[in-house]
């Protein structure tokens, strides 16, 4: 049975939860008018990437890095001891890690994908095989370097993009068993990307990854969680079982206790600006791991980050799990998908834990694949408001490109109620003239990754 989402927000009679900080210390914005935003996408060829922040009212290109932090992390930043080995630093994060992973061998790297390539060169050779409810980009790439195939078997929730289905996020246990049994000389490992955010940033329900844990057991293979948003993933399974699972940290330790080796870029619910590392409980292991550590990354006791950086992650760890900024978190993006869906905007349903995503093709149907109705609607937001998002489309993916998906990606503690709201108001106004906006076609591009530089034409 279909089971269609009605969450909660929070304990208040408000739509929009409230803001649970207050602000301190200003990041102000700049407002260009019209002109000046045409004249900046005509001078970055349309494409957004090449726009300084300057010239962005609302960034919503990613929620990676972008977090604001709290007095707490920046006056325990002062304390950041920058000794090369074994700082103080270095003894807090572990500590900090140890308690919200429950694992014992914590391995510092300088962000997710330092993570990811240490990790493939370990566990991997030419031609071996890993699955996945979704590679993350970074993450294929790395074992791909490595000449591994990656697999993403996203469960089928996934093929209907407007219907509202829980966990979406979760692995397909069928055909997960089936190439298990059809490469298995190959398969070295299954890994959960926790949310998914190859698909949509859904969550994974607790039952789906335990599930892929014990498969992976009985079979011999190593279960591998890529944690960036293991958080947001554990807030869904708390609000889903009715929060009978305890608290949030509980149901994150779970879900790490079912992993023999997790990774994570703090950069996401590390609610900092950077900064990763690898968790396990497998001595042997973790001493191949540390060798590559020294090697590209830095001593075992910093991997590539500041003494202020590991600080700054360590009080992270411990906010995140906090339910009053989780309640806020989540309740704001769940707010910001309803406004945009009242108005009619085309969305992939549910939320998921960080962003928005606007169906583009549905939005702009007048404009065909070929000239990119994802940028189309990236550049009319930049246009009419100064707000900065990502085409997930035909433009950056190519021939590989399933939907024609625009990310609202929201950073953490960032922005408040009014800001949404703008965005909001913003989208009727496009919407009211979707006929002016007519799509691109590329002037230049670069071999590979060319949604980064393309150069692009108004048609
Ligand atoms: C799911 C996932 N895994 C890995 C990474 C890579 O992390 P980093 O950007 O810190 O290298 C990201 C970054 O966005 C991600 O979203």
């Amino acid at each position: 049975m279909t089971k269609t989402i009605n969450w909660p927000i929070i304990k208040t009679n408000m739509s929009y939860p409230i803001e649970p900080y207050k602000v301190k210390v200003l990041n102000s914005i700049n407002i260009l008018n019209r002109t000046e935003r045409i004249k900046a996408l005509q001078k970055a060829d349309y494409n957004l990437f090449k726009i300084s922040s300057e010239k962005v009212t609302i960034d919503l290109l990613t929620d990676s890095g972008t977090s604001a932090l709290s007095q707490e992390q920046w006056s325990q930043m002062m304390l950041g001891d920058e000794s090369y080995a074994s700082a103080k630093s270095w003894e807090r994060l572990e500590a900090s890690v140890k308690n919200f992973t429950g694992k014992k061998e914590i391995i510092p790297v300088h962000q997710g994908r330092a993570a990811e390539k240490i990790i493939a060169e370990i566990l991997l050779q030419k031609n071996d095989v890993a699955l996945s409810n979704g590679f993350f980009d970074t993450t294929r790439a790395n074992l791909e370097h490595r000449g591994a195939i990656c697999l993403d078997i996203p469960t089928e929730k996934i093929l209907n993009p407007s219907q509202s289905r829980l966990f979406k996020g979760d692995i397909n246990i069928k055909k997960l068993q089936r190439l298990i049994s059809k490469y298995r000389k190959q398969i070295k490992f299954i890994l959960m990307t926790l949310t998914n955010n190859t698909y949509g940033g859904q969550p994974a329900s607790l039952k789906n990854v335990s599930l892929a844990g014990n498969i992976a057991k009985k079979n011999g293979l190593l279960f591998v969680i890529d944690a960036c948003r293991i958080v947001e993933n554990a807030y869904f399974i708390w609000r889903d079982e009715q929060k009978k699972r305890g608290n949030i940290k509980n149901i994150v330790r779970k879900l790490f206790s079912l992993a023999d080796l997790a990774f994570m870029s703090t950069k996401k619910d590390g609610l900092a600006n950077s900064g990763g590392f690898i968790a396990t409980n497998d001595h042997a292991l973790a001493t191949q791991l540390r060798e590559l550590v020294v090697l590209y990354e830095g001593f075992i006791t910093y991997g590539g980050m500041t003494g202020r950086e590991m600080e700054s992650i360590a009080r992270g760890l411990e906010e995140v799990v906090d339910l009053a900024y989780l309640n806020h978190r989540l309740g704001q993006i769940i707010y910001f998908h309803n406004e945009l869906a009242k108005i009619g905007i085309p969305l992939i349903n549910p939320p998921g834990g960080h962003a928005v995503y606007v169906d583009a093709a549905k939005f702009f149907p007048h404009i065909p694949k070929n000239n990119f109705p994802g940028q189309a609607l990236v550049t009319a937001l930049y246009q009419e408001g100064g707000i900065r998002s990502v085409e997930i489309g035909s433009l950056m993916l190519a021939g590989s490109a399933k939907n024609e998906l625009v990310r609202l990606a929201i950073p953490r503690r960032t922005y408040v109620q009014s800001h949404l709201d703008y965005i909001v108001e913003i989208f009727k106004k496009i919407t009211a003239n979707k006929k002016q906006y007519k799509g691109f076609k590329i002037i230049w591009q670069a071999s590979s990754l060319r949604h980064f530089t393309c150069k692009l034409k108004p048609l």
